[in-house]
């Protein structure tokens, strides 16, 4: 969480920053500030008002006119260590205002070294952990001005996963930073040079981009790009391509970003899918990476897919086609939890890590422990060249551009669209399915671009039908087999956004238990299209019509006779049975898109909530 950004003589740099702070807003947004250097001492400006804090920034730009500004750093903050506080809000300084530094992630051991620190007479201003870094600065800093040095020297005392921008008075030019697991990336532009927590935030700015390796210290002096490893070895800074455009990571007219990307899905899925299928029975259907022999693909005996929140859901919902197709069995575990109930993994198993990110700590952990292991690893990421794609051995990339809205849409869909691709390249590779079984998901993978937009396109219909249920505050979403990850899928964008009790089961399960809480006052929304156990879904809607509750449906086009069962229904078109998923969650995305919006609330930036979870 926390969003970062550092300029070198970038001419404007107040905007600069602001912007980028904008488009950085998805990690964070519970307090923002910048410092810029101007006539010898850095001018801070911070606000802590909660999702309004960049607006308010943006106010301050014209404080800085009538000197230069050209260097500076900024930063949106999720508050781990001190509550929201214009005092907790960064850049930090150091005691004299030398040091600005801008920090993401959590200094484990702050509290020593903080002890430490006062003990030499260091004045804390802040309760942050972000300010003992500025003040090891000072320290390590003594009479020099490369602070890329210093913070060689303070990296290896910090303890945990962060990222550090760190820069000082005498030299304001030269901006450092290094990283441990959390994401951060350099650029330039001729003499612009550009430090980020993310590629939308320099968009359009920035031409160069270039990877900074965990434990590596990087720095950027106008457009000179220096990187070294805490032993001082110079290492050659890894430049990388990045084709994302500007209007893609815009609002380009929509409301928010939610709904621009909800709107967006077809095309995710279709840039997810582009030249994949072509030649699947031929030549098969190519990974982004492989770095491993595809024979210990093949010896592979064993699946475990990990991921958090929704990234699980779409492991979920994928599942079902790798077990289907694969036979093989597959073991579905919440990342943050599936390191610590000791997962029996060897040579022969397989961990899939899904991730939007590919930065969620919780999943990079996770993965870590299985690599370690060593089981094989499969890393599904939105982010070219993140932080787990990295480390993974092989690679499929959702090509589902950037998506801002903290609620994630468009990359679920392209994360199960990218998992269903590897069922058939895993299914071919071991011969487990007939070839007319993994056409039939092929010729339907063709198809569900077009069926998406389908829906996409009924958007203000669909909005319609959630009016009906506008003045409910307790929802429970039901569905069986492929239906139960679309349930818990719906509850959680239903909670997240609108922040109404929301919860999903297995529908078969509400008898044991959950039924209890049924009444008139709450609305059941089932998963109702005609899969496998539609019969089933059926009776249990039954049980849930006799306790009176409000009955929302997701049901096959033209099913009149589920439709009847009833108060209001989501239509949507029919689809191999394996990726109903995928349709069946879009009334759902646009059932919290609009319950959030008719209760006032921001849809783009929930809160408590940041896009990317880099704490554990
Ligand atoms: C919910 C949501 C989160 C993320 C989760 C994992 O809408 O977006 O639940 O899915 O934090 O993030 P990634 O996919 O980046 O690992």
């Amino acid at each position: 969480m926390c969003g970062i950004i550092g300029v070198s003589g970038v001419r404007d740099a107040p905007e600069v920053i602001v912007e980028a702070l904008r488009r950085l807003e998805y990690r964070g947004y519970d307090s923002a500030g910048m410092a810029i250097y101007q006539d010898g001492s850095f001018k801070r400006v911070r606000e802590a008002t909660g999702t309004h804090s960049v607006e308010l920034l943006a106010k301050h730009v014209k404080d800085f006119q009538g000197s230069e500004s050209v260097s500076g750093v900024g930063h949106n903050r999720w508050a781990t260590h001190g509550k929201p506080s214009q005092e907790n809000a960064h850049p930090q300084f150091d005691c004299s205002g030398r040091v600005a530094v801008v920090h993401n992630g959590i200094v484990e051991n702050f509290a020593e070294l903080k002890d430490e620190l006062l003990s030499q007479g260091h004045l804390f201003t802040s309760d942050t952990d972000t300010e003992v870094i500025a003040h090891l600065l000072e320290v390590a800093l003594g009479g020099t001005d490369r602070i890329d040095d210093a913070l060689a020297e303070v990296f290896s005392k910090l303890r945990g996963a962060m990222a550090i921008v760190a820069m000082e008075t005498s030299r304001p030019t030269l901006l450092a930073c290094v990283r441990r697991t959390s994401p951060l990336i350099i650029a330039t532009n001729g003499d612009e040079g550009f430090i980020a927590s993310d590629i939308p935030a320099i968009l359009g700015r920035a031409k160069h981009y270039y990877q900074i390796d965990d434990a590596v210290v990087a720095s950027v002096e106008l457009g000179e790009v220096r990187a070294f490893k805490l032993d001082h070895t110079e290492v050659e800074p890894r430049e990388f391509v990045v084709t994302w455009d500007l209007t893609r990571a815009a609002r380009d007219g929509y409301d928010d970003f939610m709904s621009k990307e909800i709107m967006e899905q077809p095309q995710a899925i279709r840039d997810t899918l582009a030249g994949r299928l072509q030649h699947w029975d031929t030549s098969g259907i190519q990974l982004d990476e492989l770095r491993v022999e595809v024979e210990k693909l093949q010896r592979v005996n064993k699946i475990f897919m990990i991921g958090c929140g929704t990234s699980y859901h779409a492991c979920m919902a994928a599942r079902y086609a790798i077990e289907s197709l694969c036979k093989i069995p597959v073991e579905l575990d919440v990342a943050s939890e599936f390191r610590y109930r000791e997962p029996r993994l060897d040579e022969q198993t397989l961990v899939i890590a899904v991730s939007q990110s590919g930065e969620t700590l919780d999943t990079i952990a996770a993965l870590a422990e299985a690599s370690s292991s060593g089981a094989v690893s499969l890393v599904v990421s939105n982010v070219v060249d993140s932080s787990m794609a990295r480390m993974a051995d092989s690679v499929i990339y959702t090509h589902a551009g950037p998506e801002v809205c903290v609620a994630s849409t468009k990359t679920y869909l392209a994360q199960i669209v990218a998992l269903e691709l590897f069922a058939i390249y895993f299914a071919k590779l071991k011969g487990t399915s007939t070839t007319a079984e993994l056409r039939s998901l092929a010729s339907a993978l063709e198809e569900l671009a077009e069926k998406v937009g389908q829906l996409t396109n009924r958007f203000a219909e669909m909005v319609g039908v959630a009016s009906k249920v506008e003045n409910f505050e307790r929802f429970y979403f039901i569905g069986r087999n492929v239906g139960f990850p679309v349930a818990l899928e719906g509850a959680l964008k239903l909670k997240e956004l609108s922040y109404l009790p929301a919860e999903g089961f297995p529908a078969g399960e509400l008898k044991h238990g959950p039924i209890a809480m049924l009444d008139a006052s709450s609305v059941v929304v089932a998963i109702a299209t005609r899969g496998r156990l539609w019969e089933k879904v059926m009776a249990n809607l039954q049980e849930v019509k006799a306790r009176g509750a409000k009955v929302l449906l997701v049901a096959s086009e033209g099913d009149n006779e589920t439709i009847a069962e009833g108060d209001a229904a989501f239509v949507v078109p029919e689809t191999h049975p394996l990726l109903s998923p995928v349709l069946d969650t879009i009334p759902l995305q646009i059932l919290a898109y609009h319950l959030a919006r008719y209760r006032g609330f921001d849809v783009d930036r929930p809160r408590n909530l940041a896009k990317t979870v880099t704490v554990e």
